[in-house]
């Protein structure tokens, strides 16, 4: 493996580990222009992100999925 390999394997850990929380703008799911702030007030009554609700609501993740697949580094930093 080379060095630019590591460090970006280095800088995806520290996304993940990362909790601080998101900004209101910042955008969740291209395909829907569903973002921070949205999933915020949908899932609010939850205290967590619930996929139903922003599904049924937003359509979060019924587009490329992109979304869903990093949900790891994002859905952690919402509430
Ligand atoms: S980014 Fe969410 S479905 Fe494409």
């Amino acid at each position: 493996m080379d060095k630019e390999f590591l460090s970006q394997i280095d800088q995806v850990c520290e996304l993940i580990s990362n909790t601080e929380k998101l900004d209101d703008e910042i955008l969740i799911c291209e395909c829907f222009c569903v973002n921070v702030a949205d999933i915020r007030e949908a899932c609010k009554s939850q205290g967590t992100f619930d996929l139903m609700i922003m599904q049924e609501n937003f359509g979060l993740g019924q587009g490329c999925q992109g979304c869903l697949k990093r949900i790891n580094t994002w859905v952690n930093k919402i509430f």
